[in-house]
């Protein structure tokens, strides 16, 4: 009996499907130049056998922050032994044992069983001093230290872990945040701002034409010549820059590329990628609304609701209709309102008469499931 093949490779679209996976670092980081410079700038001390420059990564989701510290954390390691970058993602390690663990973890190549801050400390110190190697600590997604309560008390750690040790070089702290409004200079205490003097650098959402750039060149690194023509790549940079989110651009081309191939079709068409993006949700939505408190997810959900049903969305009036269901004051209610602006879920503009409209960025059915309790 002749076997049809259910998974056959040999038909595959993809180059390198890789290039498509969240966890893909590109070589080439287009229109980040300027900021690889400048945090590239603020680390070459290490090279040179003194401390690195602290440094604040603030930009909104997507912006390429991530990518830039892994993109330059994993030169440093091929350039020097003076200068040891750990990547910590506070999302996952925003307690001290667990931010201990990480960078015992990877300056030693295993976890230490020891649960002692002070042991590990210890040992964190006596291999850096060994080697005489900097420090150099990058805690992505920094606000979860602020929400744990942990921000002050391990920068504090980190910046002070010279102290008692002679000849030890200062760590540097590279901290990075997508909540604009988040300050995280002005979330440091005063015991931690003797010795954090951070530079800022933002990086700014991508403009549409630079984000039909960078999916181009993820399109030439991952797919096969001809697979996806160019109309079809703007059309995803399109829908990409309408969201306001370029990680929606790149899941974009990966499913509409599968769906061709399970056609058995050797090109991706525009119908693939319109057929293939209800399924997509904004990786950045599920992002910007886990960030939410309670009350400003609430408030989201009834924005979309009131949406859904069509009537008008002046903020005075939805605040009227609404006040029984979301139980606050005037205040409180256009704090959260400015929260889900400054979050990039809807926009605050001025209507008719100078009333203020509040506008969804995203469709209500996707907030509706971003919100859902169960999430
Ligand atoms: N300049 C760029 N060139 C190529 N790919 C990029 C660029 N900027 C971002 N990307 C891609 O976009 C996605 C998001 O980038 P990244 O994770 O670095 O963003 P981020 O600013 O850290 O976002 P978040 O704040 O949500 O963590 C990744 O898949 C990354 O490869
Ligand atoms: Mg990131």
């Amino acid at each position: 009996m002749k076997r049809i093949p259910l998974l056959n490779h040999d038909q595959t679209l993809f180059r390198d499907i890789e290039v498509f996976e969240a966890s893909f670092v590109p070589e080439q980081l287009c229109h980040r130049e300027a900021q690889v410079k400048e945090l590239a700038f603020l680390i070459s001390p290490a090279l040179r056998g003194a401390s690195p420059e602290n440094a604040i990564l603030r930009g909104p989701p997507g912006t390429g922050k991530t990518s830039t510290v892994h993109r330059i954390f994993a030169e440093l390691k091929e350039a020097t032994r003076r200068a040891v970058p750990i990547y910590i993602n506070c999302r996952h390690d925003h307690t001290t044992l667990a931010v201990y663990q990480r960078i015992a973890g990877q300056l030693f190549g295993y976890k230490t069983p020891s649960r002692r801050l002070e042991d590990i400390r210890e040992a964190i110190a006596a291999a850096l001093r060994e080697t005489d190697a900097a420090l150099l600590v990058c805690f992505d997604d920094a606000e979860h230290l602020v929400a744990a309560g942990t921000y002050n008390n391990l920068l504090y750690q980190v910046l002070r872990l010279y102290e008692g040790w002679e000849d030890l070089r200062a760590p540097g702290v590279i901290v990075v945040t997508s909540d604009l409004e988040m300050q995280l200079y002005a979330e440091a205490d005063g015991a931690v701002r003797s010795v954090f003097h951070p530079t800022e650098i933002f990086f700014p959402p991508y403009a549409k034409t630079e984000i039909r750039e960078i999916l181009t060149d993820r399109v030439r690194q991952g797919l096969y010549p001809g697979v996806m023509p160019p109309a079809v790549i703007d059309l995803a940079a399109g829908m990409a820059g309408d969201a306001g989110d370029i990680r929606l651009g790149i899941a974009l081309i990966k499913a509409a590329v599968l769906r061709a191939e399970v056609d058995g079709r050797r090109r991706v068409t525009k119908e693939d990628l319109i057929s293939v993006a209800p399924g997509i949700r904004s990786p950045a939505l599920e992002v910007r609304v886990a960030a939410l408190a309670p009350g400003e997810r609430a408030l989201l959900y009834g924005l979309a609701e009131r949406s859904l049903s069509g009537e008008e969305m002046l903020s005075g009036a939805v605040f009227e209709e609404m006040r029984d269901y979301i139980a606050v004051g005037k205040t409180t209610y256009y704090n959260r309102l400015r929260r889900l602006a400054a979050a990039g879920i809807v926009d605050l503009l001025r209507g008719a008469g100078g009333q203020q409209v509040v506008v969804l960025r995203y469709d209500p059915g996707d907030l509706f499931a971003a919100c859902a309790p169960e999430r």
